[in-house]
């Protein structure tokens, strides 16, 4: 997992900076699709329940699932790229939100607590705690910062499938839920809003936007629980 977790990171590092205004959310893709393949891994994302592209574009107030394609990104946008590869049978699963340019302070924020919010869920995600415990403290980040966090998408177990048991809340209670063990593997990815949680469907059959057109972040690491704390597999590896 680790293999599939340095090529999630590099395809991440690359597309990323690559964002600039007047390049296309396909022109990222395309870019994620080399790396993938020059690094000897599989796109995940791509015909998963039929689905069209190798990463998700999502931008502004596109939360998740959004679909690469002729969209040109303009100076003010945040867009969040979420990435998935395989390497020899293992999954790897990871996301930013990056700006494009300038944005505003409002978004700069939103992207920063939002990444926040996962730290503070790898930071829980501790053997011996519960479940629970990870997602509360997702939440208590987002609710400090006066963000609210989309209910009905989270996390997931993965290993040799990208989604496995269990799901992971961003939000409840501390104290319930699956006690974590070491060498459970799981991907915490928190999205917030700046507006109203709620959230809509497109046409397209995957993206995710906010109900009220507000601003959206989303941030993903996939991590493997050990006797001391959750180590990060989405880095590169040394
Ligand atoms: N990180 C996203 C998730 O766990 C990946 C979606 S992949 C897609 O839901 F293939 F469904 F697009
Ligand atoms: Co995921």
């Amino acid at each position: 997992m680790r293999g599939a977790g340095a090529i999630v990171a590099r395809v991440l590092a690359e597309t990323s900076a690559a964002v600039r205004p007047g390049i296309t959310t396909e022109e990222l893709d395309r870019i994620a699709a080399r790396i993938i393949r020059s690094m000897g891994g599989t796109p995940s994302f791509l015909g998963y329940h039929g689905y069209p592209a190798t990463i998700c574009t999502s931008v502004n107030e596109e939360i998740v699932h959004g679909i690469p394609g002729k969209r040109v990104l303009r100076e003010g946008d945040v867009i969040s790229i979420d990435a998935g590869a395989i390497w020899q049978g293992y999954q790897g699963d990871a996301a930013v939100t990056v700006a494009v340019g300038q944005v505003s302070p409002e978004a700069e924020r939103l992207m920063q607590v939002t990444r926040q919010a996962l730290e503070a869920g790898i930071a829980a995600a501790r053997a011996g705690q519960r479940l629970g415990d990870v997602s509360h403290a997702i939440e208590m980040v987002a609710r400090a910062a006066g963000f609210e966090v989309v209910r009905e998408y989270g996390g997931h177990g993965i290993g040799r499938a990208m989604h496995e048991e269990p799901r992971i809340l961003n939000w409840g209670p501390p104290g319930r839920g699956l006690r974590l063990r070491p060498g459970m593997t799981l991907a915490l990815e928190p999205m917030l809003t700046l507006g109203d949680y709620r959230t809509r469907q497109l046409d397209d059959g995957w993206t995710v936007i906010t109900a009220d057109l507000s601003l959206a972040a989303h941030f993903e690491h996939t991590i493997a629980i050990t006797e001391n704390g959750a180590e990060v597999l989405t880095t590169a590896q040394h």
